[in-house]
């Protein structure tokens, strides 16, 4: 069954058609879906949403873009919805210096602090990293969970993707690998061995080919899993069974 390693089914994207949309997944090949937190009010319609499929895992934590929201005073909120509500990773953290909705100093401060909970409470972690390569390499470094995690969307080079997986990280690929330009992460995808790979929606957002620009969801991961397999010379077949098995040692499930 597919695994889709990251999404965001709280998006009000799917507010018409959700219950219908996740009803239908399984019939589609899709078998577990892991709902990554993003902002403080996600929090809690990951957690609602999680307790009423079973196959959707949550995972909680701040957005680079919405550290902001993360006060002094909500640290032990989300820290207690971390310790009880089994997770099965914290995220998605990390650094986004594309949009400055706050300072590298802040962001750097709050993924710090995530990154030690997933120490603390023994948890891997999924990474948003965007054009803040070093910076996020060089933390990560400084404070690796045991657990290590998934670098999410993937879009640096091949040299740093060997360096993660050496780290015992695993690279999350997703709709781009489909686009015509995305020439480096299919250099990546193809330099990389496939025990070291997830797939991945990131849905509502990014849709592969054929499907580019409109909402995503996890049954379009069959275009993912086909790229993949053309670049690796193997069956789809194969990369979805394998990226399941990869998503299930990381997640624990
Ligand atoms: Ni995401």
């Amino acid at each position: 069954m597919i695994f889709d390693s990251h999404s965001h089914y709280d998006d009000e994207a799917f507010d018409e058609d959700r219950d219908e949309l996740l009803s239908s997944m399984a019939s589609k090949g899709v078998g577990d879906i892991v709902c990554a937190a993003a902002s403080w009010d996600s929090l809690k319609k990951i957690k609602n949403l999680c307790e009423k499929y079973p196959f959707l895992h949550p995972t909680y934590g701040i957005h680079p873009e919405n550290v902001d929201e993360l006060t002094p005073e909500r640290r032990p909120v989300l820290e207690e919805m971390i310790k009880t509500l089994s997770p099965v990773a914290i995220g998605e953290i990390g650094l986004d210096y594309y949009y400055d909705t706050s300072t590298k100093e802040a962001q750097k401060e709050i993924f710090i602090y995530q990154l030690e909970l997933a120490k603390k409470y023994d948890l891997p972690v999924i990474v948003h990293s965007r054009e803040a390569t070093m910076d996020t390499l060089n933390i990560i470094k400084e404070h690796t969970p045991q657990k290590k995690g998934v670098i999410h969307c993937f879009s640096s080079s091949l040299e740093i993707a060997k360096e993660y997986v050496k780290m015992g990280f695993y690279i999350g690929v997703g709709g781009v690998i489909t686009f015509k330009n995305s020439k480096t992460l299919k250099e990546v995808t193809k330099g990389i061995p496939l025990s070291s790979i997830l797939i991945e929606t990131d849905c509502p957002y990014l849709a592969p080919v054929p499907f580019r620009g409109k909402r995503n969801d996890s049954s379009y991961l069959t275009y993912v899993a086909e790229e993949i397999a053309s670049l690796k010379e193997i069956t789809s077949e194969e990369v979805i069974k394998e990226t399941e098995r990869n998503a299930r040692t990381l997640f624990n499930l």
